[in-house]
C-alpha cells in the first residue's frame, strides 16, 4: 500500500475501524477457496464494496453493470455472487440453469426494500402510458414489472432510449432518477425510495473535508443527495469513478461513496490519495469513531462466508419460473442497450 494510506486528517477517517483478519487466516480461506473453485467450475463476482479479502479472491470486481455483464457470459457451473441478494437474483435470472449462491441471504438492500412489487403494480394501474425504468436495485419481482432496467453506469442511456411517447416511471431511486433527469432533460414521476448509506452524506461535511484537500477532486455517485451532488467534479457509477480516477491527472480524490471501494483505487493508482467522504456525525452519534460510510448489506459478507456457500452450495437462489422469465426480459434490454456504440 502508499505511503498515502498513512496520511491522517483530523476528524477524517480514511477506513473504516474494521478488524482485519489475521493474514495467515486470510490465506488459509483463499486457499480453500480456491479449491472449491476449481471442484464447482465456479467463479467469483464481487461488487466494488466488498471487503478487501473478498475483492483479492474474485474473479470480476465491479458494479453492478459490469457484474450483470460478467453474469450473462460466463461458463461457470456455479455463480458466486460476493454482493448483496438483488445483484444475485440478477444472475440468476441470466442463468436460470446454474447455481448461484449469496455467502450471506439477508444481505439486501435499502432501496429493493422500498419498492414492494404489489405497491409498483398499484402505482402502474393509474396511468397505462407508463414506461418503467427500474433501476437494478430491487426484487426480481419488481423487475418483472419492468419495461427496462438501468444501473448507475447506464441509467442515461437508457433513459435516452425510452420510447418518446410514453410517460417515463422510474423506481426506486429517486436521487438517481432526479440527476438522471437533469441529464437528459426528460421528466419523470420518481418512486420515493433512497439508498439509507448515500443519504448520509450532506453539503456541510464535505465542505469542511474539501477545505483541508483544496485540490482533491470529488467523486459523487449519483445515490447522494443533489446538495451533495452539486459539489461533485464527476458524478458517476462505481466502476466509471475508477476510471475517473486513473485517468485524471489529479493526486487526491475526495470518494463519495461506499468506502470498501477505496481498496480497488489505491491497488489500481498506488501514487494518489483517496479520502472517503465523512457521513454526518448525528446518525452515528459523537461516540461512533468512524464517519466514512459502509453499506450494512454489503459488509454482512465474509471469507468465511464466502468459503462456506461454496462448500455447503446455500444459501442459493431460486425463483419461480414465470419471474424468471418476466425479469429477464427488461434486464436483456438492458444489456442491449447498453451495448449500443
Ligand atoms: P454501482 O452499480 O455504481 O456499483 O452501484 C451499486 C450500488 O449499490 C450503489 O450503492
Ligand atoms: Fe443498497 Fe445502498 Fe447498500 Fe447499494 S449501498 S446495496 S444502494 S443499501
Amino acid at each position: 500500500m502508499a505511503d498515502s494510506s498513512l496520511l491522517t486528517i483530523p476528524g477524517v477517517d480514511r477506513f473504516p475501524l474494521r478488524k482485519p483478519l489475521p493474514r495467515a487466516h486470510i490465506d488459509t480461506l483463499s486457499r480453500d477457496i480456491f479449491v472449491l473453485k476449481k471442484q464447482l467450475n465456479a467463479v467469483i463476482l464481487a461488487h466494488n464494496y466488498q471487503v478487501p479479502e473478498i475483492q483479492d479472491i474474485a474473479d470480476f470486481v465491479g458494479d453492478s453493470l459490469g457484474l450483470s455483464q460478467q453474469a450473462a457470459k460466463t461458463s461457470a457451473d456455479v455463480i458466486v455472487f460476493a454482493g448483496v441478494h438483488f445483484m444475485a437474483e440478477t444472475a440468476k435470472i441470466l442463468n436460470p440453469g446454474k447455481i448461484v449462491v449469496l455467502p450471506d441471504k439477508n444481505a439486501g438492500c435499502s432501496l429493493e426494500e422500498s419498492c414492494p412489487a404489489a405497491k409498483l403494480a398499484a402505482l402502474q394501474r393509474t396511468n397505462s402510458n407508463f414506461w418503467t425504468i427500474t433501476y437494478i436495485n430491487c426484487s426480481a419481482e419488481v423487475k418483472a414489472l419492468s419495461d427496462v432496467i438501468c444501473t448507475s453506469g447506464n441509467a442515461v442511456k437508457i433513459v435516452e432510449a425510452a420510447p418518446k411517447d410514453r410517460d417515463l416511471l422510474f423506481v426506486p431511486d429517486e436521487n438517481l432518477g432526479a440527476w438522471v433527469q437533469e441529464q437528459t432533460g426528460r421528466p419523470m414521476t420518481l418512486w420515493r425510495g433512497n439508498c439509507y448509506a448515500h443519504v448520509e452524506f450532506r453539503r456541510e461535511s464535505l465542505l469542511r473535508l474539501r477545505e483541508q484537500l483544496p485540490d482533491a477532486k470529488i467523486i459523487v455517485h449519483p445515490e447522494s443527495l443533489r446538495e451533495v451532488r452539486d459539489l461533485a467534479d464527476a458524478i458517476c457509477s462505481t466502476e466509471k469513478m475508477i476510471t475517473y480516477c486513473k485517468s485524471s491527472p489529479a493526486k487526491q480524490f475526495i470518494i463519495v461513496t461506499e468506502s470498501g471501494i477505496l481498496h480497488r483505487m489505491q491497488k489500481e493508482c498506488p501514487d494518489k490519495q483517496f479520502f472517503c467522504a465523512p457521513v454526518i456525525d448525528v446518525m452515528r452519534g459523537p461516540t461512533d469513531p468512524c464517519h466514512c460510510s459502509e453499506c450494512k448489506y454489503m459488509k454482512m459478507n465474509t471469507l468465511e462466508k464466502v468459503r462456506d456457500c461454496m462448500k455447503q452450495l446455500a444459501p442459493r437462489i431460486e425463483l419461480p419460473v414465470h419471474i424468471l422469465q418476466r425479469a429477464r426480459l427488461p434486464i436483456e434490454r438492458m444489456l442491449e442497450i447498453s451495448a449500443r456504440a
